[in-house]
């Protein structure tokens, strides 16, 4: 089963321009309820179009409908829209693709043809059954059953070989793929047989141009890369593989596979059945960390940038999993985590726990007490060695909803570090209404002492989600100039289920242009 949008999957491609303002309508069809976010889109001063439910609006309910409104403002690449209700994500994704304005042009030569290529996860189940599964019994849920490009798991899964995407390129072409990792839970690595990709964007932000022949993205990231047809007319795969999932066997439900297809391949394939093998590329195992590496210290602006110097807020927020005791009285059936525990995740050991009669930036706009408090810690409750082995103890967060808030204009400095509890894990830690800049990533415990000096503060990549390396960290700047309630979280669904989130309240400066807009009057009430 699939709740999709418009009977899509993925949903539509949004093409607008930088500058546009769109309009879209959204339809509650479903039995569940449902909201849209636009990842990746600053929406300044928009808050109310942002999507997440209970943090910007309450859901749409079935039936219900709400019209988002907001505009792109010097945004360029992909970034891409997905429901930002339970796990509806699944099944509910498409491509968001923002062009120069009129008479503006990419900063590399115009390519021959683009292909968005979206990478989802699909579940022979109803995703909404399986994250209750999961909440349920305090289990860790169901591995899903395939990975998937433009919907489809490609022929090297069972009766799948008619619908494998096909993508066209010919001899002599220049192409863009804009990629997309919507996947739920897994970092996936892609690359394509024998052919080099030039990375030039991501998350809707240039960069100075590289070569690889792998690229990674956490869920939520997105990557844009030319190809060059300059190999044999022939066809080859493409293909997505989990990075740290917990099977490593070469092309099993980890790996799934999509057909690059020269035009004038000789007897060109009927969708994939007939003719000629693809050529199979190589793909990283799924532990490999230092390709991860090696890819992510390769970004860098296209030019040097204004980073934030002169920090206001320096913070410092642990990420990671965590194990809670089966509370008294609950039966054991609800505790179905490793030694009847259930499973559990935080940043500074806070599991954030959403609202569930009003949202966020609702009660803040109206100042409703005794929704959220504001006393988010900057920094973890306590410090430890976040690669070694620590006490069960601290293996506990505390359930809450706490806000960190934000003078207008103040200058953010965050540090994510892995804890490594329960598991070392790369966490994809996306931020809403924002865009950073990724200043350095490194393994074991960030030291402020030495670590800071080694920030690159000319020419870092602008991202709005940021793999925290396994192990290790990051450390992120912006500058919190977009009022509102902005949501921060583990973009891995099944950690946000677990708590693996918290929000900035980002105050109003002075006058209407540093302030947050009314809410429409079709906002979705609870
Ligand atoms: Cu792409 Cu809060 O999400």
């Amino acid at each position: 089963m699939a709740i999709t949008v418009n009977g899509m999957l993925p949903g539509p491609t949004l093409e607008v321009k930088n500058g546009d303002t769109l309009e879209i309508e959204v339809v509650n069809k479903a039995q569940y309820n449902a909201t849209i976010h636009w990842h990746g889109v600053r929406q300044m001063r928009t808050g109310w179009a942002d999507g997440p439910e209970f943090v910007t609006q309450c859901p749409i309910r079935p039936g219900g409908s709400y019209t988002y409104r907001f505009t792109i403002e010097g945004q360029e690449g992909t970034l891409w829209w997905h429901a930002h209700s339970s796990w509806l994500r699944a099944t509910v994704y498409g491509a968001l693709i923002i062009r120069p304005r009129e008479g503006e042009s990419y900063p590399f030569p115009k390519p021959k043809r683009e292909t968005a290529i979206v990478l989802g996860e699909w579940w022979d189940a109803n995703p909404i059954d399986v994250v209750r599964q999961a909440t349920m019994t305090g289990a860790a849920p169901n591995n899903s059953d395939a990975y998937t490009i433009n919907g489809q798991p490609g022929d090297l899964y069972k009766c799948s070989s008619k619908d494998t995407t096909i993508v066209p390129i010919d001899v002599g072409e220049t192409n863009l793929l804009r990629v997309i990792n919507a996947a739920l839970n897994q970092p996936l690595f892609f690359t394509v047989a024998n052919h080099k990709l030039t990375v030039v964007g991501a998350d809707a932000a240039y960069l100075k141009p590289f070569t690889t022949s792998v690229i990674v993205l956490g869920p939520g990231q997105t990557t844009d890369v030319l190809i060059q047809g300059n190999q044999l007319p022939a066809r080859y795969y493409m293909a997505a593989r989990a990075y740290q999932s917990a099977q490593n066997a070469p092309f099993d439900n980890t790996t799934t596979t999509a057909i690059l297809e020269y035009k004038s391949a000789p007897c060109p394939a009927k969708k994939g059945i007939n003719g000629p093998k693809p050529i199979m590329p190589f793909l990283p195992a799924y532990n490999d960390t230092n390709t991860v590496t090696a890819f992510s210290q390769s970004f860098r602006s296209p030019q040097k940038v204004e980073v934030p110097t002169e920090i206001d807020e320096s913070l410092f927020f642990t990420v990671g999993l965590g194990l809670n005791n089966c509370p008294p009285n609950f039966p054991s059936s609800r505790c179905q985590g490793p030694n009847g525990t259930r499973f559990t995740a935080s940043m500074n050991n806070v599991s954030f726990v959403f609202p569930q009669s009003i949202s966020l930036l609702q009660a803040h706009q109206h100042g409703i007490p005794g929704v959220f408090t504001t006393d988010f810690p900057g920094t973890p409750p306590l410090k430890f060695d976040y690669t070694g082995n620590v006490s069960r103890s601290l293996y506990q967060p505390v359930p809450g909803t706490k806000l960190y808030k934000l003078k207008y204009g103040s200058k953010v400095q965050i540090v994510l570090q892995d804890t490594s509890i329960v598991t070392p894990e790369n966490h994809p830690i996306h931020l809403h209404g924002y865009d950073f800049y990724i200043v350095a990533e490194g393994f074991g415990n960030f030291d402020p002492k030495t670590d800071t000096s080694k920030f690159n503060l000319v020419d870092p990549p602008q991202r709005n989600t940021v793999g925290v390396p396994v192990n290790g960290w990051a450390a992120i700047r912006f500058v919190a100039d977009n009022p509102g309630v902005w949501i921060m979280h583990c973009h891995l669904d099944v950690h946000i289920t677990w708590g693996l989130a918290m929000a900035f309240v980002v105050e109003n400066g002075f006058g209407e242009l540093q302030s947050l807009q009314a809410p429409p009057p079709d906002l979705p009430i609870c």
